[in-house]
């Protein structure tokens, strides 16, 4: 953070929250509130005189309550810029009446009560979300007691107090009466591997966090009885699975098995109650100190950062890679990469090598001076274009600018757009083409498809990445499904346009189904939700024109479930049997009228 306070090149803002993003790779324009510091940063000293005044006595967040900061304070010693900060929430004023002591303290005269928040706006060619993560809180659920004894403390807590730099300049002390603990027990997936006790997922560094810290406790107090409560360990990175054998070796007494219960005694100690897994017996043990090992839960503001940038989250809440073996670093949206807890749980190491990759792939992109597009890309035929703004609603990745009130036409940034197609599909004047998917390519691939026999024909849209490689996959297998199966390749579910599926029924198809990704799998973020709401809207014309809308199917295969691209085919088999030659005629003069 240092260094990179000093480098030349990077421009840290800090105080600083991001309220809005535009644009797309190569120009991003992104606001930023500046929240005023009322300390000039370049001047002060960090030299400390104004804290040493400052009569308002405050918890320090730093190191978790566990010690105090004044209202005029250095937020940790390693901060950067290295400067004091006046939380204007707690200071008393500068009115000298009230206060105003730190002014007189200052040598140097670097605070200033008149600076107010700045925004501004920085344009930028990509963009790196770094965000972090949020400690999981045991209070909500307060199973082991963490608000009701003192001598509960998180895994953060600990790390301060274990910390040369920390409250207690590293000495382990109990709370209740700052003595040093005999006995210290973890307890661990506190907030992780539980839906009900926090989040289903495995926060990844609590394991390795809790060995180090016994063989820190075991490194100076050799005659402390450590124990570690455990579902199992993962110690899964290189040269761990050492550590933990070593911890071991060193006597601490790691049990299998969650505490039940917790209860305090009357000099201070608990009492955990647990069943150990390994020998099925309930134990009892009485320990001065617990640690608990709190899991990692997505930053707050991510949902906020998420939707200014269009990104995805997983299902955890955590930034959704574009592939998660291909492009872990990458978000689906081109110009904006994932670097550390942002994209899920990781420890130092695996956070560094992200970044590393992150900042690579960024540099890539903007040490070109120019941008290779997509070959598949949408374009605007502007004279067709009546600005109703249809288009840039429904585009994933913000590729495209229209302006309804004014009536100025779209534009597509190329740079930007991925070739979904979700625009040209959803534009009521086709005033969208895709580039070698265009409306007429696909048109005659239909009529090509039902030049003969189209009654026996099962008409189907596939999407590139998943359906259509699910039905590779079938036939790769060698699969059995109904060769009666027509195919028509897009590169996404959202690029099916309902006038093909009109068009196909107009040519004679008895059944249609259009097919992609899973929800949440699409590889253009979300355009095949509108593949829903398109399919439900024309289901429902259907209906109201006298035609049976189950002659419409939406399905979504993965690339790899062959099985169910030919599970999907034969049900449509069975769907085309029970539509008669009459009811395909009748829908064919409807339509043509
Ligand atoms: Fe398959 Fe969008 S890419 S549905």
């Amino acid at each position: 953070m240092t260094d990179a306070g000093r480098h030349p090149r990077i421009k840290i803002h800090t105080l600083s929250q991001v309220v809005d993003i535009k644009g797309n790779v190569g120009n991003f324009d992104v606001k930023i509130v500046k929240k005023a510091r009322y300390v000039d940063e370049k001047e002060c000293t960090a030299c400390g005189d104004c804290a040493k005044v400052c009569p308002v006595v405050r918890p320090d967040e730093f190191n978790l309550g566990l010690s105090s900061r004044r209202a005029i304070y250095s937020p940790f010693p390693q901060a950067v810029p290295s400067a004091y900060v006046i939380n204007s929430h707690e200071c008393l004023g500068h009115n000298p009446v009230v206060c105003s002591k730190c002014l007189d303290a200052c040598e140097k005269k670097c605070i200033d009560f008149h600076m107010s928040d700045e925004t501004f706006t920085e344009r930028v060619g990509t963009i790196v979300v770094a965000t972090g993560l949020k400690p999981h809180d045991p209070r909500a659920l307060d199973e082991y007691g963490f608000t009701r004894f003192e001598n509960v403390l998180t895994s953060l807590e600990f790390e301060r107090l274990v910390n040369a730099g920390g409250p207690t300049q590293g000495h382990l002390i109990r709370p209740t009466d700052r003595k040093p603990p005999k006995s210290v027990g973890f307890i661990q997936c506190v907030g992780s591997r539980s839906a009900r006790r926090g989040k289903s997922y495995c926060s990844n560094i609590c394991c390795m966090n809790t060995i180090k810290s016994t063989l820190v406790l075991k490194e100076h107090h050799p005659d402390m009885a450590v124990k570690v409560f455990y579902i199992d360990i993962r110690a899964f990175g290189k040269g761990f699975e050492d550590l933990y054998t070593r911890s071991r070796r060193q006597g601490v007494h790691y049990v299998r098995g969650l505490p039940g219960h917790v209860e305090e005694l009357p000099n201070g100690g608990l009492r955990v109650a647990v069943e150990n897994i390994a020998s099925g017996a309930l134990e009892f043990f009485e320990l001065d100190m617990l640690v608990l090992a709190i899991g990692i839960e997505p930053a707050s503001g991510t949902q906020r950062l998420q939707e200014m940038l269009g990104l995805q989250l997983t299902p955890d809440g955590f930034f959704l890679e574009a592939h998660p073996k291909l492009q872990p670093v990458d978000a689906a949206t081109r110009g904006i990469f994932y670097a550390g807890c942002a994209e899920g749980p990781k420890d130092i190491k695996e956070s560094v090598t992200q970044a590393s990759a992150a900042a690579v792939r960024a540099i890539r992109l903007m040490q070109a001076d120019q941008i290779t597009a997509e070959a598949i890309t949408s374009e605007v035929i502007t004279e067709q274009c009546k600005a109703c703004g249809k288009c840039a609603e429904v585009c994933p990745y913000n590729a495209i600018t229209v302006d309804p009130k004014k009536k100025i036409p779209a534009q597509i940034a190329t740079a930007a757009c991925t070739g979904c197609g979700t625009c040209a599909a959803e534009c009521p004047f086709g005033a969208i083409t895709m580039n070698h998917f265009t409306d007429q390519q696909i048109y005659e691939q239909i009529d090509t498809l039902l030049a003969e026999r189209p009654e026996e024909k099962i008409l189907t849209f596939a999407c590139n990445w998943c359906s259509y490689a699910g039905a590779d996959y079938a036939g790769v297998s060698r699969l059995q499904y109904p060769p009666n199966a027509r195919l028509i390749r897009t590169m996404c579910s959202g690029r099916v346009d309902e006038a093909f599926i009109w068009h196909g029924f107009k040519k004679g198809a008895p059944v249609i189904l259009v097919s992609g990704c899973h929800i949440g799998d699409c590889h253009y973020i979300n355009a095949n939700h509108w593949t829903v709401k398109r399919v439900e809207n024309v289901r429902k014309k259907m209906e109201k024109r006298g035609l049976r809308p189950e002659r419409l199917q939406l399905e979504w295969v993965s690339a790899a479930e062959g099985v169910r691209f030919a599970q999907v085919m034969t049900r449509m088999e069975q769907l085309r049997q029970g539509v008669s030659s009459q009811e395909i005629a009748e829908t064919v003069t409807l339509l043509e009228k």
